[in-house]
């Protein structure tokens, strides 16, 4: 399977427009190690042919431009893009499909019935889809049932559930459902691989430490370093675990739980712009670096 990093920050990108934390300030000076982040979004394949978009980030234009394999080959108006996948209906994560309308038929997409109920009311996505193609919606449940996707042979997808937070034009903001978080276990069947993916989480459930253990690579939360980051920096008045994040390095955080696991390669993924582990020179990054966890970057691929 190959897996490709469209976006690897958190919602507003880095920089984000209006941001000028310490990080967002340096690296619009040029004095900052380490590249510049769209928002969050990988696709996978298993043939290199058809790819199951995963998350369709506000930056989505730009990353197909960077990602050959997506772009159109076969007829005037094409994609490489079989089928999309969504794990929650947060606006860096759904915002793309707006993107998306001009596709030729009505699009595949593939979410929990939470997430569907977000994209119907409170944002309501899928209703104006309906004024282009429309929307194919095929249900993800929440019980770990997995499901394959016909045009993206050899792959198979098991949902985890996960504690997070529901966007804050959700019905369920502060009073989760089932569903409206998930990760993604999803296996080759050729290779025998797998990969779990899960940009926000906020609990390390027994369920989702065994799916942990047992994955080839793990490519999970990174959006910050401690809880109150963003707090710190005087930009938000909530704490990282308030919208659904687990920090990295508190006791109990997300360098102990990947410490634990002897099996997977451990990557992070959306990282907020805040976090100093963007900058590759920082001790926080450097602390990664030994600990053997990689943080993952536009245009990186990962081959299970
Ligand atoms: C999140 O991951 O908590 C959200 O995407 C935040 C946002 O709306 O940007
Ligand atoms: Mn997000
Ligand atoms: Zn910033």
């Amino acid at each position: 399977m190959h897996i490709r990093i469209l976006g690897s920050g958190a919602g507003g990108g880095f920089p984000q427009w209006n941001c000028n934390c310490n990080n967002c300030r340096r690296i619009r000076e040029g004095k900052f190690q380490g590249p510049a982040r769209t928002q969050s979004s990988i696709t996978v394949s298993a043939d290199g042919v058809n790819w199951v978009l995963i998350n369709a980030s506000p930056d989505i234009r730009a990353q197909l431009e960077t990602f050959p394999p997506l772009q159109p080959a076969r007829a005037v108006r094409d994609t490489g893009i079989c089928a999309i996948v969504i794990v929650d209906a947060q606006i860096d994560h759904t915002t793309g499909l707006l993107m998306l309308r001009e596709h030729t038929a009505p699009w595949d997409i593939y979410c929990t019935e939470a997430v569907k109920d977000d994209l119907t009311t409170g944002f309501p996505i899928f209703n104006i889809l309906g004024h282009f193609r429309g929307v194919n919606w095929h249900e993800v449940k929440t019980d770990q049932s997995s499901f394959e996707i016909p045009q993206a042979k050899g792959l198979i997808f098991t949902p985890i559930p996960l504690k997070s937070e529901a966007p804050p034009y959700s019905p369920h903001r502060h009073n989760t459902v089932a569903g409206d978080n998930i990760g993604m276990l999803i296996k080759d069947v050729n290779t025998g691989k797998s990969l779990f993916y899960a940009p926000g989480l906020g609990e390390i459930e027994p369920h989702v430490k065994q799916t942990m253990e047992e994955a080839d690579c793990v490519l999970i939360d990174g959006t910050v370093w401690t809880n109150d980051e963003m707090s710190n920096e005087g930009i938000s008045d909530k704490l990282a675990s308030e919208m659904g994040h687990l920090d990295q390095s508190s006791k109990g955080g997300i360098i102990e739980t990947l410490n634990a696991l002897s099996k997977p390669r451990k990557v992070l993924i959306h990282i907020n712009n805040t976090n100093p582990i963007l900058d590759e020179n920082s001790p926080e990054r450097k602390r990664l670096d030994k600990e053997n966890i990689e943080v993952s970057y536009d245009g990186m691929d990962i081959h299970l």
